[in-house]
This record gives structure tokens, C-alpha cells and sequence, in this order.
């Protein structure tokens, strides 16, 4: 028995016929089964009967996963330019940047729910807020934007806050492309020297190495390209902020958040985060 059932004859019999695909699956793994639907739409779980709670739970499930995606993408990046591999790791961080375009985009979609249609289901899911997805706070761990009071809402959770923990500690994609810098002879080891567990601030020698690339980027093309990659990612990360802000406003307006933060005010200050000063810096010092 192959499943596969003989055509009837005529057009719809053909060779191109949807009667020729796969049709018996009770022994082999079909497309549900390898993507484990089942498991994935089990936890899709409204807790009102409001209409607009399962775009809201969609949209927030669709952007976690992608979170997830740029984790591992980042995570395999950095290993390559750990091994001081600059070329594959471009790869790894387009597919971050294509993710964090899905990402983005997923706000227009949420856009089509109004500030009514939000509070009919507001008031189910009481303190949970995204501040507390540790996707986000490992994809922010790893591109450099780090404090380590964003660790609190997960210490309930070994299995979140170990790996949170690492990362915060570790050296992060930028502190990796510094190594490079270092190793090409344009930075002094004391300029890689800094509290991994905050936030980059900018260093006066770091930026000199990158001027040195940017002047000559024949030269050190490699590192040229690592950059402007790199700031591929911190501009589509500005541009997610800046959307959820303006969705948060049109949707909440000043309201403080279901997190215990004051809500857009927090959001809009997150916008002057730098996670790269030196790429930035290097274009007013060229
Ligand atoms: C209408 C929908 C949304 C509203 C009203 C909203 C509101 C907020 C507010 C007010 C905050 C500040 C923290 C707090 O809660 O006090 C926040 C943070 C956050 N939200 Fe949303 N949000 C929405 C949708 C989303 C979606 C779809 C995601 C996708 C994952 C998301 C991810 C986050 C993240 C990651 C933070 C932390 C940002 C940071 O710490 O810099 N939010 N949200």
C-alpha cells in the first residue's frame, strides 16, 4: 500500500493532479505532525470571549517565535566570529535583519485593534506584559543593551534566568567584532576591557578603529561590511521600538503599563538606547 491512488484518467488525472501527492499518513509523518500543529494551536488559549484577544495572542505567539529564530541566528553568528570567521556570520545576521522586518510588520497587523476593542480583554491577563519575554531580553543580552534588573521578573524560572544570567556576563555580538578589531592589530587590548553586564558606552580608541576601517575599507572590507551589517540590525531594532511605542499610545495612550512601568514614557525612553555608539559616532568623525 503506497498511498498513492491511481489516477481516474481525463485532465484531472494527470501527472500534475492533486490525486498523485501523499495521501496516507497513518504510518509516516505528515506536515502536522513534523510541525507539531497541534501542540503549537493548543497554545493558543483566549481567556475571554472577546473577539480581538486571539489576534492580540497571535501576534505576540508570531513574534516570539521570530525572537527565537534571531536568538539561535545571533547565538551561531557569534560563535563564527568567535572562531574569527567574518563571512558566514553575514549571512546569519541578514536572516536576523529579515526577521526583525517580520517583526516589525506584525504591527500592522495588531494596528486594526482598537483601544476598545483592547479593553474588553485588558483586564484577564492582570501583570503580564512583554517587558517579561525573555526572548527579547536575550536577543537585547546579546546585542550589548544590558542591566541586570532585567533578570528579576525571571528568577522564578532557573530555566530563563540561567541562560539570561550567561549572556549578560558574556561578551556580546559587538565585544566580538571589537575582538576582531583587536586581533587586526587596530585596537589595544585595554580597550576590550569593560563591564560586560552593562550597556557599551563610547570609547574613544574603539572609534578610532573603526575610523581606520571606514577610511580604508578596501583594506579591511571584511570588517566594513561586519559593521554596516551590524547597524542593519540596530536600525530595525529602532524601528520595532519606535512602532510598538506608536502602538502602545494609539492603543493605550499614557496609561502605565501592565508590566508596572509608566508605559509609553518607559517605551519612548528606550527609543535613545545605542547599542553601537562607535558605528554611529564613526559618520559625524569621518
Ligand atoms: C496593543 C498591544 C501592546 C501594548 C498595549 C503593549 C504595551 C507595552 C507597555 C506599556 C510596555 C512597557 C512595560 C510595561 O508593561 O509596563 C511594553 C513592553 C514591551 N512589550 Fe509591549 N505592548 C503591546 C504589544 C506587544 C507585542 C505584540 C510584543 C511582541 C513581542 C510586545 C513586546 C514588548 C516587549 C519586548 C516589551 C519590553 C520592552 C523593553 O523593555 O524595552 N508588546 N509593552
Amino acid at each position: 500500500m503506497t498511498g498513492r491512488q491511481e489516477p481516474a484518467g481525463g485532465p484531472q488525472g494527470g501527472q500534475d493532479a492533486p490525486e498523485r501527492a501523499h495521501q496516507d499518513f497513518s504510518r509516516s509523518l505528515s506536515y502536522g505532525d513534523y510541525l507539531r500543529l497541534d501542540q503549537l494551536k493548543a497554545a493558543h488559549q483566549p481567556i475571554t470571549d472577546a473577539h480581538d484577544e486571539h489576534l492580540f495572542i497571535a501576534v505576540h505567539h508570531v513574534s516570539e517565535v521570530w525572537l527565537d529564530l534571531i536568538v539561535r541566528e545571533l547565538r551561531a553568528a557569534m560563535s563564527l566570529l568567535e572562531a574569527g570567521i567574518t563571512d558566514a556570520p553575514l549571512k546569519m545576521l541578514t536572516r536576523v535583519v529579515r526577521a526583525q522586518e517580520q517583526l516589525t510588520n506584525a504591527w500592522e497587523v495588531l494596528k486594526t485593534m482598537t483601544p476598545a476593542d483592547y479593553l474588553q480583554f485588558r483586564h484577564a491577563f492582570g501583570q503580564a506584559s512583554g517587558f517579561q519575554s525573555a526572548g527579547y531580553r536575550m536577543v537585547e543580552f546579546l546585542l550589548g543593551n544590558r542591566q541586570d534588573v532585567m533578570l528579576r521578573p525571571h528568577a522564578h524560572r532557573p530555566d530563563l534566568h540561567g541562560p539570561l544570567q550567561e549572556a549578560l556576563s558574556g561578551p556580546s555580538v559587538y565585544d566580538l567584532a571589537l575582538r576582531l578589531l583587536h586581533a587586526r592589530g587596530l585596537l589595544p587590548a585595554g580597550a576590550l576591557e569593560r563591564d560586560l553586564t552593562r550597556k557599551p558606552v563610547l570609547n574613544e580608541e574603539v572609534l578610532a578603529a573603526w575610523l581606520t576601517v571606514y577610511r580604508d575599507t578596501e583594506t579591511y572590507w571584511d570588517l566594513y561590511e561586519l559593521a554596516e551589517k551590524l547597524l542593519d540590525v540596530e536600525d530595525n531594532f529602532r524601528r520595532w521600538r519606535f512602532n510598538h511605542l506608536t502602538t502602545v499610545e494609539r492603543t493605550i495612550g499614557f496609561k502605565a503599563g501592565s508590566g508596572g512601568t509608566s508605559g509609553a514614557g518607559y517605551l519612548r525612553q528606550a527609543l535613545s538606547t545605542v547599542l553601537f555608539p562607535e558605528l554611529w559616532e564613526v559618520r559625524t568623525r569621518l
